[in-house]
């Protein structure tokens, strides 16, 4: 048995005496001892009693907001009354406390006096956690399969159970009983809505769907630019416009009520853009949104001015919501990354819907539509599928990273598809068995099962959506993943910034003279 350890505090590990500043002190002076003396922070004091806290997040934070250091005083800057810890605490329980609160520095305060400050990298040399000294050190696996990057409260997926969830809630549950507002709500806020909380969040969406005065008269441009429509590219184009057009901002100078204000604002106007581009490569003014439908039957609703079918505005709504989020999928760790540089809510959720576009992710729905036309017959189902098999093809609407087992969002969307009786959903069920069976065979051991863009299609258009507005559909919602995603990185950030191998040829080779 080993030794148990021995239980070292604060104490031991802090840095003391600390480096102090004064509150009426400019940051341009707290900045320049902070680099002479090496340090991260400066504890902001009244006499001994600490009163703040300067960071050099709070420096980064101040640098983009483009003010005069030597003319802004300490206090202006400093985070107030910082949470502070004793020296008699453990080194475990400081480090719990830090990581908890996503502190780098914090104050070590004895009978009411600063005695030192003790910082992550303190705690860490000794908790027997380790830094990551060299990040070349660590290989990762090609697609980053299996490796754990970030911590998040937005939801998960647990891929040998077949489950995912948005928070704590099952999210096929969620879709099952609520409506796609409740859970947008449940994703911003951290907690399903009461009735008045539903009420006035409606209210406040409802406003925000609309297309802003400056970018409509660009969209019929962009709508028409392409030889060939594709509504993902233009999309991504006029999401770009509207967060140029409203003004946003790099998050690290904006509040976080500004943040969240910004993420709604884009959650609130994708599906009307969409909609709106559709109509305009058709030749046909765009539909305002109605402001008394909800949100399946609104989406439709901008598609032709119909109000649609309860049943069929209600299948759409929730395909809607089994994509709001799913872990960290390729567009979500995209958007966190851009995030954590620090840009804009609007060039986050352009970076999404460009990693969304493509086919091994969410531009799949049509393809797996386009497969069953190919099969065309039940019988044809077998030799066709062996042959694209054998020809190394893969199979739309089929496997997954994470399930290894069905994919709970195809099993809802089944039972989605037999409830509105889509005309395509019994041959497609023949055609997912004969596929699952073929895989089994050529692909043995692989796991692979139907996932969420097989039956996604077969429902999109017994609804009535034209193809082309399969993978904007998804999109549509998925934006609200990932602006929890985003909202959540930007409250605790680090710049995600990993390693590549060099594998090219050996440098330095001479550089030909021109
Ligand atoms: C979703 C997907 C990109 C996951 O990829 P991944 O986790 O990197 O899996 P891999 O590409 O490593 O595939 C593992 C093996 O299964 C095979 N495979 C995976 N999906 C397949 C499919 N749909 N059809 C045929 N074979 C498939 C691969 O050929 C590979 O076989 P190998 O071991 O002989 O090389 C992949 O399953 C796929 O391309 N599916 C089709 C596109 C699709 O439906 N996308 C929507 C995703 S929600």
């Amino acid at each position: 048995m080993p030794d148990s350890p021995t239980v070292r505090t604060v104490a031991e590990v802090m840095s003391a005496p600390p480096v102090t500043a004064l509150p009426s002190e400019t940051v341009a002076e707290a900045a320049s001892r902070m680099a002479e003396r090496r340090v991260g922070s400066v504890i902001v004091v009244d006499g001994s009693r600490p009163i703040g806290i300067l960071t050099e997040r709070d420096l980064v934070r101040f640098g983009a907001s483009g003010a005069e250091g030597s003319g802004t005083k300490v206090s202006e800057w400093m985070t107030a009354d910082p949470d502070c810890v004793g020296p008699g605490l453990s080194v475990q329980e400081a480090f719990t406390s830090l990581a908890e609160h996503g502190y780098r520095h914090i104050p070590v305060v004895d009978s009411g006096e600063l005695v030192g400050v003790v910082s992550l990298r303190d705690l860490m040399r000794v908790a027997s956690i380790q830094p990551v000294v060299h990040p070349s050190n660590i290989e990762a696996p090609p697609g980053l399969e299996g490796v754990i990057v970030a911590e998040t409260s937005v939801g998960d997926v647990r891929g040998l159970e077949g489950f995912y969830h948005y928070r704590e809630y099952s999210a096929v549950e969620l879709a099952e009983k609520r409506r796609l507002e409740d859970v947008w709500f449940l994703l911003f806020e951290g907690h399903l809505p009461s009735a008045d909380e539903g009420r006035a969040f409606l209210e406040e969406i409802r406003p925000l769907r609309v297309v802003p005065e400056a970018v409509r008269p660009i969209l019929p441009a962009i709508a028409r630019t392409g030889e060939s429509l594709v509504i993902m590219d233009a999309l991504r184009t006029a999401v770009s416009l509207v967060a140029y057009a409203e003004g946003f901002r790099p998050w690290l100078d904006i509040d976080a009520a500004q943040r969240r204000r910004d993420a709604l604002r884009l959650c609130a106007v994708v599906p009307t853009l969409i909609m709106a581009i559709w109509r305009l490569s058709q030749g046909l003014e765009p539909i305002e949104p109605h402001g008394d439908l909800g949100y399946g039957a609104n989406y439709l609703w901008m598609l032709d001015g119909e109000e649609p079918d309860p049943e069929i505005g209600r299948a759409v709504e929730q395909y809607q919501m089994t994509t709001i989020d799913h872990g960290f999928n390729a567009s979500t760790f995209t958007s966190r990354v851009i995030c954590s540089t620090g840009a804009d809510v609007g060039a986050a959720v352009v970076g999404g819907i460009g990693a969304l576009s493509g086919p091994l992710h969410g531009g799949a729905p049509s393809r797996a539509l386009d497969l069953l036309d190919a099969i065309g017959t039940p019988e044809n189902a077998r030799p066709y599928l062996v042959d694209a098999v054998t020809r190394g093809e893969r199979i739309m609407g089929f496997g997954h990273r994470v399930y290894k087992t069905d994919d709970p969002r195809s099993i809802f969307l089944r039972g989605v598809s037999e409830r509105i009786h889509a005309e395509k959903v019994e041959f497609a069920k023949q055609v997912e068995r004969t596929v699952v069976d073929v895989l089994a065979e050529l692909k043995p051991g692989r796991n692979l099962y139907a996932n969420v863009e097989f039956y996604a299609g077969v429902v999109m258009e017994h609804c009535g959506l034209p193809r082309r507005l399969f993978t904007p559909t998804f999109a549509s919602s998925r934006v609200i993943g990932w602006c929890a995603n985003i909202l959540e990185q930007a409250s605790d950030n680090r710049i995600i910034r990993p390693s590549a191998r060099y594998v090219g040829p050996p440098p330095p080779a001479p550089v030909p003279a021109a």
